[in-house]
């Protein structure tokens, strides 16, 4: 039992180093009702012997279907921390699936990251395993890690198989987008797609793609927020298992050694973390991410850090939606350990930087051995050149940022200049894309504005739109589209996103009318509306913020809070650590 002596009435709150103390060790009255009631569910009476009481977060939902499994993996780091003599405590969180939450999972990041950091506070937990899969899952378990600052360890829960189509391999999400053209352009009927669509999706797991949950997956584990090697095993395979139960072997030894998260996400972590983004040709949603958890630690990151650190790193993983390959090929060719190991050994990595394992990004990944250079390139001969990366792009229709993710762009189209075609909604876009008499030619730049974080709320990935069917038709397979909103990290194509401020608060793309010259410059990292200052004074003058239809509940809170995309879109009152000082008692 714990010693008693520590408590001296039923009133007090202990403030030794363990929190589980103060529920479990308590005597009397308020000790009696800590304990008793987690009897219920047949606990001996040594549980409450002063072992480490971790919880395990788990986003398991069958509304998020990447998340879908996750209960198994709790099994696996239940057992890893009854192995190293901890006390595991499973617990549900919110799970926000891509696929099936409208009007947009990021609408609900922040609600996530807010949920689990005050179930981690509330209750008697020493350290927590967090449990996530699906794009917004990972950010927001890491971010309430940041701001309760308990020790952590994430575990995701790994990619789907490689999707298998007539004999090729698909990637999630990216064929969609690549089926979408192909019915669009009348080449594939809906029969077909049906049919593919089960071939994409065939085991448990997030997309198999370099989308926003396997960038998560590796760009966490870039931080040191994962065990070497976890971002990558499939969904499905054993050693995802076993990695989830070396996590929660590996927890209880943090507790002890107190080893928490502040320590972790240093500022060179967050420099790691670009620079992984930028050599495995991950999601731009990642830089939204991490300004968002770095927010959370107070750690400075700015927008203009990614273009200026992923600069001198080559796109080393040949993945989809940049390349060819699967999360399952990458897995099998050594994952992120081997891209960390080359980036060390070319001091493009801090090798010094702190992780959960205890030790060094350097320790972690020196044995790490590439078993096929087709997949994960070497840094001499990379797949794509350095400076290929995610752009961030200013001028006067951005003076906030707005990024662009060069390799999964056209590279013709990234010096263009072309008129206008606004829509102030993707819904307008969508009610005449198909349209024949469309005025749209392939040098024209679309607009699609009223997608950022307040205005839409919460910054869908609609950025990435499909092209006019005449175009389609017509074989034109890219243009230059400009959004306030996000893509998918599965998308492709060149896409402005992000742009900030956003049209809802007036940004210049607010202004933007059909027929006016835009000039998109990504060797310059500038986006040029061509119209003068004095007529856009002209043009603010008339513009009537759009209205915000929500009075109430959690959306309008989201619509009072969020902050612009340049910050991370969180909320302006979740900023910073806010610790795990236990709360008062609650009888
Ligand atoms: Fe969940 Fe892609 S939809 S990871
Ligand atoms: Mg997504």
């Amino acid at each position: 039992m714990f010693d008693a002596a520590v408590f001296e009435g039923e009133e007090q709150l202990v403030t030794g180093e363990r929190r589980s103390a103060a529920w479990f060790g308590a005597t009397g009255r308020a000790g009696m009702i800590y304990r008793s009631w987690m009897r219920n569910q047949g606990f001996g009476s040594e549980v409450f012997d002063g072992r480490p009481v971790i919880g395990v977060a788990v986003s398991v939902s069958e509304l998020a279907p990447c998340n879908a499994h996750l209960d198994r993996v709790a099994e696996a780091v239940r057992r890893g921390v009854w192995q190293a003599g901890g006390f595991p405590l499973v617990f549900p969180t919110m799970a926000t699936g891509e696929t099936l939450m409208r009007p947009t999972a990021m609408l609900y990041r922040n609600l996530m990251a807010m949920e689990v950091e005050e179930l981690v506070r509330a209750n008697p937990l020493d350290g927590v395993v967090m449990l996530s899969g699906c794009d917004k899952t990972t950010p927001a378990m890491v971010m309430a890690a940041a701001s309760v600052d308990v020790p952590a360890v994430l575990v995701t829960g790994g990619p789907m198989l490689t999707g298998k189509y007539r004999g090729q391999d698909v990637g999630s999400g990216t064929h969609v987008w690549k089926f979408e053209e192909e019915l669009k352009a009348g080449r594939m009927s809906q029969e077909e797609c049906f049919f593919a669509e089960g071939c994409m999706a065939r085991s448990n797991g997030h997309c198999m793609t370099m989308g926003t949950a396997s960038t998560m997956a590796c760009v966490t584990e870039a931080l040191g927020m994962q065990l070497p090697g976890s971002a990558s095993w499939p969904a499905v395979d054993a050693r995802r298992f076993e990695t989830a139960q070396a996590a929660g072997q590996r927890i209880v030894a943090m507790v002890e050694e107190g080893l928490r998260p502040s320590q972790v996400l240093t500022r060179e972590a967050f420099e790691n973390a670009i620079r992984v983004n930028a050599a495995i040709g991950g999601s731009t949603n990642a830089i939204i991410h991490l300004l968002a958890i770095a927010g959370r630690v107070g750690v400075e990151l700015s927008l203009d850090d990614f273009d200026v650190l992923a600069r001198a790193v080559p796109t080393l993983v040949n993945v989809m939606p940049s390349g060819r390959f699967l999360m399952e090929d990458f897995c099998y060719a050594g994952g992120v350990p081997v891209v960390m190991r080359d980036l060390v050994e070319h001091d493009l990595l801090h090798g010094s930087a702190l992780t959960v394992t205890g030790k060094s990004v350097a320790d972690n990944v020196a044995g790490a051995e590439n078993w096929n250079p087709e997949v994960i390139t070497p840094l001499g001969a990379p797949f794509q050149p350095a400076g290929s990366g995610t752009a961030v792009l200013r001028g006067n229709l951005a003076p906030g940022g707005a990024v662009l993710k060069q390799s999964a762009a056209t590279p013709a189209l990234l010096t263009h200049t072309g008129p206008a075609l606004v829509f102030d909604t993707v819904e307008d876009y969508h009610a005449v894309a198909d349209d024949p008499g469309l005025e749209v030619t392939a040098d024209t730049v679309l607009v699609i504005r009223g997608a950022g974080p307040k205005g839409y709320p919460g910054m869908p990935e609609v950025a990435n739109v499909a092209l006019p069917a005449k175009l389609l038709k017509a074989g034109v397979r890219d243009m230059v589209r400009i959004c306030d909103g996000r893509m998918s990290g599965t998308g492709y194509g060149t896409v402005v996103l992000h742009v900030t401020p956003e049209s809802a608060l007036g940004g210049p793309l607010a202004l933007v009318h059909t027929g006016d010259r835009i000039t998109l410059d990504v060797p310059h990292r500038s986006l040029t509306l061509h119209v003068d200052d004095a007529e856009l004074d002209q043009r603010r003058q008339h513009w009537q913020p759009p209205e915000n239809p929500y009075t109430s509940g959690y959306t309008w809170l989201y619509t009072q809070h969020v902050q612009q995309a340049d910050t991370g879109a969180d909320f302006d009152f979740l900023h910073g650590t806010r610790g795990h000082t236990i709360p008062r008692d609650s009888h």
